[in-house]
């Protein structure tokens, strides 16, 4: 499973860029309105930062609209992957921006109906959004495994994203139901080294490795 980040913090980007792990980038709007910088700024960095997808995501909500914004977004760098809402227009930019030859990441998306017209329109990414159906009392999980059984069923190629994740456990399962990706914060994506047993027994070695006999 691929690792992406969701964030449009430079610092955490070059900071967990530097383990290696990182397969890409995710931003929105929310994202980039806690920065100081420009959007155009942020994600020509980020491009520099990590060698692989970058979403940006359109502000427009018509589909003429939509298009005119991804052109110079797409200029930016080949890795960026253009990000549009779950909407009828969205969706026939993303059509349209696939046929173009651009990587589409379609967001937003919050039940297995949506994502099958997605898949149609020709998506790189489906970013189902589990915490968000997890904070309304259902079940983001079961929304991830219904997307890949449905991607599976008739060979999509879109990529299933999970985003909205809120920590490690979402992370573990999301990789056993087989989505491709899951973006998260720094802190979660931190959160993935830990186990108070690694912490104890480096401890210990560390400890005994100073009894020893050189
Ligand atoms: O980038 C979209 C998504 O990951 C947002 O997460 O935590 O705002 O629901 P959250």
């Amino acid at each position: 499973m691929k690792i992406f980040l969701d964030t449009a913090n430079l610092q955490e980007i070059k900071e967990a860029a530097a383990t290696g792990l990182i397969d890409g980038v995710t931003t929105n709007p929310s994202l980039v309105a806690k920065e100081s910088r420009s959007f155009h700024e942020i994600l020509k960095e980020v491009c520099t930062l990590v060698d692989g997808s970058v979403s940006a995501e359109v502000i427009a909500t018509d589909f003429e609209g939509m298009m005119k914004e991804a052109q110079p977004l797409a200029a930016i760098h080949k890795n960026i992957t253009i990000k549009v809402p779950l909407t009828p227009d969205g969706l026939r930019a993303c059509k349209a921006l696939a046929k173009e030859g651009k990587k589409v990441n379609v967001t937003l998306c919050f039940s297995a109906s949506q994502a099958l017209l997605a898949a149609k329109a020709g998506a790189t990414f489906i970013s189902p959004f589990v915490g968000r159906l997890d904070d309304i009392s259902e079940n983001g999980m079961n929304l991830i495994k219904d997307i890949v059984h449905i991607y599976k069923n008739y060979g999509f190629k879109t990529e299933v994203l999970a985003a909205s994740i809120r920590h490690p456990m979402h992370v573990v399962e999301a990789a056993l139901a087989g989505a491709h990706v899951s973006t998260m914060p720094y802190k979660v994506f931190q959160m993935l080294f830990k186990h108070p047993l690694t912490d104890k027994g480096l401890e210990q070695f560390l400890a005994d490795a100073k009894k020893a006999k050189n």
